[in-house]
């Protein structure tokens, strides 16, 4: 059964889902096509969205009802993905975020285009007790293959998206992604779905299966994931 441990489909929070017809919907789909757990991660980002921890966890509660209500039997759990930006250690000092499923684990996003120093940041923040989680690594334009080893050596961990695995976003960005997978310095694959249903776990699943074997892609979207329920 597949993991997903990055998705926005907590609706009303972020620029995720906003419908809660149209989360349980993609809820639905993704237990149809094998995935058995689904980690949700609404955005942090300073003055963007700023729904506070607790706010979060009455949502959640009020979504997993819902979700049960509707006789699906996919285990939720959630976190939140944490814009990187200067403002990371206070927010992180004073508790202020979501780790993944309250583990020490915390998924981190960073600037797309302009140059944002990952490996400082990462470095910093396993410092203060965390292990960072960087959600879609290849859509860092500047991340090159010398700092993704720096960042395993370092203990970080690395997502990629299933739509880049599934050749959604184009050559480049699957060219990237099977690199970063060949070279073992990936540990997860998710949806980070959103408003629809950008493409299927499942489908990404069969992709890595047939290109690295079935071995890598139980550990992409199964196995390494255990991490976080432990
Ligand atoms: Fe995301």
């Amino acid at each position: 059964m597949l993991i997903d441990v990055h998705s926005h489909l907590l609706p009303f929070v972020d620029d995720g889902s906003d419908s809660l017809d149209g989360s349980i919907d993609l809820i639905k789909k993704l237990e149809l096509e094998g995935v058995s757990k689904i980690i949700l991660t609404p955005h942090y980002k300073h003055g963007v969205y700023k729904t506070t921890k607790s706010e979060l966890k009455d949502k959640f509660d009020t979504f997993c009802a819902e979700v049960k209500s509707h006789g699906l039997n996919v285990q939720l759990y959630l976190g939140q993905e944490v814009f990187c930006d200067e403002k990371i250690y206070t927010l992180l000092k004073n508790k202020e975020v979501l780790t993944i499923n309250d583990t020490n684990f915390i998924l981190l996003e960073f600037d797309y285009f302009n140059y944002s120093d990952i490996l400082d940041y990462a470095y910093n923040i396993s410092q203060m007790g965390y292990v960072p989680v960087i959600a879609h690594i290849e859509r860092y334009r500047y991340l090159d293959a010398d700092t993704l080893i720096e960042l395993h050596h370092m203990g970080a961990l690395l997502q990629i998206n299933a739509s880049s695995v599934v050749g959604e976003h184009g050559k480049k960005f699957q060219k990237r992604v099977f690199a970063a997978i060949k070279s073992g310095l990936v540990h997860f694959v998710a949806t980070d779905i959103h408003k629809s249903r950008e493409c299927s776990l499942n489908d990404a699943y069969k992709v890595v299966c047939k290109k690295f074997g079935k071995i890598v892609a139980d550990n992409l979207f199964i196995n390494n994931a255990q991490i976080f329920f432990e």
